[in-house]
Order: C-alpha cells, then structure tokens, then sequence
C-alpha cells in the first residue's frame, strides 16, 4: 500500500487502509464532480446572454447515456461504502487474543496500565505486530484519546468504559492526543506511542517492574477491602458469588438482563444499588470515593480472573 499522507506518518494495517479509502475517494469524487464543474463553466460563457448561438437544437435524448451516468457513479460510490463498513466494523470488534491495556484519564495525565501490572503516564509502550486492547474511562470529565499514526480517536467519557484497538507495526514514537477539550491544560494533555520490537518491549516491561500483574493488584485490593467477607464462599451474608460471573448473563431484581462485562462490574462496584441481582438484597455499600477508576479497573480485572466454574 503506498502511503498518500506522506505527512502523516502511518503505524498501522488499519491507518495505510484507511489513507488508501480516503485517497482513492478524492480521486473518484474528482473524476466525477469534475467534468460536471468544467461543463458548467463552458455552457455558461457558451450560451451566455446576448451570445449569438444556435438555441434551437432539437431534443435528442440517450437514455441508456443517461442511466449509465447515474448508474456507474453509484455503483463505484457503493464500493467505497462497503469497504468503509468493513473497515468500521472490523476497528468496533478487537480480535480475541488482544492484550489488554487499561487507560484512565485524568485532568490532564493519561494513565496506562499494562496486563503485567506496569503503569505508566503519558507515554504508552507497546509491541509492534500485536493487537492492543484499550478499555478506557475517565476520573472527571470527557477527554478523548487520539494517535494520528494510527487513525483511531475515541471519546473517553466518566462512568463508561470504551473501547479501543489497534496493532502497530512500524517500530517508532508516535504522538498522542487529548482530543476533546477539558480545561486549562488540555493542550498540554499529551504524549507519545512507543511502538517497540517485542524483544524490546520484553525489556522494558522488566526494567518498569510493576507490583504484580493488574489482576493481583486488585485481589489484594479485593482482600484489603474485605469484599470476601460476603462474596466469599463461606460468607454468613448472602451476596453474589464471583466466580465465572465474568461473562455470564445476569438476572436483575427488576427482571431484566445484563451480560456481566468490564462495564457491568466496574457499576457493580461504584453503584451497586442501581442493578441489584435477582434474588439478593440491596445490602452492598457503594464504593465510590474509596475505589478510584484505577483501581476499580484492577477490580474487574481479578474477577476477570477468576475461574470460570458453573454459576449456580
Ligand atoms: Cu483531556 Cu482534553
């Protein structure tokens, strides 16, 4: 694929797809919009007024000429929409093997925690020829994560998680954005991708250290906070058990469903009352101000963690 931005440079399959789209469409909407512009202009000082021209040319109608004009456009428009659906598609749905990276955002620091346990600021390492899965929420208000070099952008917005990923695959630093703005500091809210060799990128997770992997980090949280005391299996109050919930579909009290995903958890945590489980009563204290986005993240990662055993 040859790079038509060679401005920008392009670190993705998905960012060299997506110039070769954008390019190949200007060129088709010039081949299409041109003639007609020219054509414009020609009849214009053609047949302008108090020109002595010949206006009285009989109809001559080519129907065929007439549905091919409207027809070929459409169907080479079509095209590009197929191929740009695809390509929307395929950037919502992360490949399953994906290496997940939690990204918090914050008035105006990016937080990036590998699976491994190591944290970072603003800048975020990655290895080339891998698929990064970005699960993303914010502390405050609305930011907006944004690298050029790979073509992606999406809102990252308090009380959700999005979503994000991409696999990088020319080593290099790239920068990275706050797109959207969220005070004082927002331009300064930035920093870079550093897409490395996956040898490289081994070193560095080693030199970085990291107190243990994300999902320990949160069941030591989970043990400090003594949540066990009524998820656990012996617990004398009746709450949810946490084993395989990651995933499985869950019964609220007002009889609808919810898959228990990142986003189901992280509620589960920091608003408990508003999706009470079938069958259990609203006894569980909300976490909020005790558990930041951070570590609610390593939360729902030790969950994610746990065995996957049959639900009662
Ligand atoms: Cu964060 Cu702009």
């Amino acid at each position: 694929m040859i790079g038509l931005f060679p401005f920008a440079p392009a670190a993705s399959a998905h960012a060299r797809h997506l110039d070769t789209l954008i390019g190949g469409f200007s060129v088709l909407v010039a081949l299409l919009a041109g003639p007609v512009i020219v054509l414009i202009f020609a009849f214009a000082v053609r047949y302008r007024r108090g020109k002595r021209v010949n206006r009285t040319r009989a109809e001559d109608r080519n129907v065929w000429l007439e549905v091919s004009w409207s027809v070929i456009p459409f169907l080479l428009i079509l095209g590009f929409f197929v191929v740009a659906a695809r390509m929307y598609f395929a950037l919502r749905e992360p490949p399953p093997g994906a290496m997940p990276i939690t990204v918090v955002a914050k008035q105006w620091m990016w937080k990036f925690q590998h699976p491994t346990g190591q944290a970072e600021i603003n800048r975020l390492h990655v290895p080339v020829g891998q698929p990064v899965r970005l699960t993303m929420t914010s502390q405050d208000v609305i930011h907006s994560l944004y690298v050029p070099a790979l073509r992606i952008k999406q809102d990252v917005l308090p009380g959700r998680y999005t979503e994000l990923w991409f696999t990088a695959d020319r080593p290099g630093t790239y920068h990275l954005f706050c797109a959207e703005f969220c005070g004082t500091d927002h331009a300064a809210m930035g920093g870079g991708l550093i897409a490395m060799a996956p040898g490289d990128y081994a070193r560095w997770l080693a030199d970085a250290g990291g107190g243990g992997s994300l999902a320990a980090q949160g069941a030591a949280l989970y043990a400090r906070l003594g949540c066990g005391s009524c998820h656990g299996a012996s617990a004398a109050v009746r709450a949810p058990p946490l084993d395989g919930l990651f995933g499985a579909t869950v019964t609220l009290a007002d009889g609808t469903t919810r898959r228990a995903d990142e986003q189901y958890l992280r509620d589960a945590i920091l608003d408990p009352n508003a999706q009470i489980t079938a069958g259990y009563p609203a006894i569980m204290p909300t976490y909020r101000g005790v558990v930041d986005e951070a570590a609610a993240m390593a939360l729902v990662a030790y969950l994610r963690s746990l065995p996957k055993g049959a639900r009662p």
